[in-house]
C-alpha cells in the first residue's frame, strides 16, 4: 500500500478538520496547543511533507534547510509575514494562505474597535465596573461621532473594502483610502465615492483611521511619530493589520498627549506582549488578536488550509489559495 504523506498541524485545531486530514495523511497534532520553540518545531517537522501553520510559526530559510522533506506550508491565516515566501520558492515548497473566508468577520471587528474607541466603550465599562458611576453629567464620557465622519483606510484589499462598505453605506461616512493601486471607478462608486489619496493626505484628512495594510519590511512603522503628528488632533486610530505596522511606543506617546484621541488595537509589536505604556492608557481598547475569531470563520479558515494541503499533497488538484507570489 502506498505510504501516506506525513503532516504536522502546529496548533490545536477543530476535531473535524483533523479528521478530514487523517483521511489523507499521517497526522501529528498539537493537542496541548503548546507554542513550540523553533528547535521543537524543526524536530517535529522531520519527515513531514506538509505543515499546517498559523501566524505564530516563523518559517524561514534556516528552518526549510533543516526540514528538506517539506513540500507544502499551508497557513490558516490570511497574513503570511511569518513565512519567507522567497525561501520557500527557492526550495520548491508551496505556500498557501486563507483569504476571503475571514473578510467580513474581520471587517466587523475593525468596526467594533472603531466604535468602541471613538465612543469610549472600554473606558466607560471599566469605570462602571470600578463603581465610579455616580451621576449624569453633560460631558460625561463624551466621545467622537463615527457616523458622518471621514473614515481613512490604509490598505484597500478585501478587508479594507469591506470596512469601507460598512462606513459608507452603514454609517454615512466619507471614505478615503491609501493603497498602492487605485480601485476601479465602479468599485469606488459602490463604496459611496471612495477616494484614493496619498498617505499624507490620508493622515491629515481622516477623523478615524483604520489600518489594514499587510506587514512587510516596507510597511514596518509606516505609522510612526511623524505620521501620527500629521493626524488631526483627537483622531481615532484602529490597527487590525499586524504589530510593527504602527510604532506602538510613538502611538502611546501620542495617546498620552491627547493628540490621538483614542486607539483600538488588536495587534501589537512583539505580541502577545503589549507595550506597557498602552496598557496604562484609558483611551485605548486593546484586544488579543481576535479580529477573525468568530467560530464559523475560524472553522472556515482551518478548513481552507486543510483543502490546500489535500489538494497539494493528496489529490493532486493543487492549491486553492496560493499566496499571491506563487499564483501561476
Ligand atoms: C490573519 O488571518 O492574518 C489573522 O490575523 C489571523 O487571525
Amino acid at each position: 500500500m502506498k505510504q501516506r504523506p506525513a503532516l504536522l498541524i502546529t496548533r490545536r485545531v477543530f476535531p473535524e478538520v483533523v479528521a478530514r486530514l487523517r483521511e489523507h495523511f499521517e497526522v501529528q497534532t498539537n493537542e496541548a496547543d503548546a507554542v513550540w520553540s523553533r528547535d521543537e518545531l524543526i524536530a517535529r517537522l522531520q519527515g513531514k511533507a506538509g505543515a499546517f501553520v498559523t501566524t505564530a510559526e516563523p518559517i524561514d530559510a534556516a528552518l526549510l534547510a533543516a526540514c528538506p522533506e517539506l513540500r507544502a506550508v499551508c497557513s490558516m491565516a490570511v497574513g503570511y509575514n511569518n513565512i519567507d515566501v522567497a525561501a520557500c520558492q527557492a526550495r520548491g515548497v508551496m505556500v498557501t494562505h486563507a483569504p476571503d473566508v475571514l473578510t467580513e468577520t474581520t471587517a466587523d471587528f475593525g468596526f467594533a474597535l472603531l466604535l468602541a474607541a471613538a465612543r469610549r466603550v472600554g473606558e466607560a465599562e471599566r469605570l462602571l465596573r470600578r463603581g465610579e458611576w455616580t451621576k449624569w453629567s453633560v460631558d460625561f464620557m463624551a466621545g467622537a461621532d463615527v457616523h458622518g465622519a471621514t473614515l481613512g483606510i490604509l490598505g484597500m484589499g478585501r478587508i479594507g473594502q469591506a470596512i469601507a462598505r460598512r462606513g459608507a453605506l452603514g454609517f454615512g461616512m466619507k471614505v478615503i483610502y491609501h493603497n498602492r493601486s487605485r480601485l476601479p471607478q465602479d468599485t469606488e462608486a459602490a463604496l459611496g465615492g471612495a477616494e484614493r489619496v496619498e498617505l499624507d493626505a490620508l493622515l491629515e484628512r481622516s477623523d478615524h483611521l483604520i489600518i489594514v495594510v499587510p506587514y512587510s519590511p516596507a510597511t514596518h512603522h509606516v505609522i510612526g511619530a511623524a505620521q501620527l503628528a500629521r493626524m488631526k488632533r483627537g483622531a481615532v486610530l484602529v490597527n487590525i493589520a499586524r504589530g510593527g505596522v504602527v510604532d506602538d511606543a510613538a502611538l502611546a506617546m501620542a495617546l498620552r498627549s491627547g493628540h490621538i484621541g483614542a486607539a483600538g488595537l488588536d495587534v501589537f509589536e512583539g505580541e502577545p506582549a503589549v507595550h506597557p505604556a498602552l496598557l496604562d492608557l484609558p483611551n485605548t481598547v486593546l484586544t488579543p488578536h481576535i479580529a477573525s475569531a468568530s467560530e464559523p470563520t475560524r472553522r472556515a479558515m482551518a478548513n481552507l488550509a486543510a483543502d490546500n494541503l489535500i489538494g497539494l499533497l493528496a489529490t493532486g488538484q493543487g492549491a486553492m489559495t496560493p499566496v499571491p507570489e506563487m499564483r501561476g
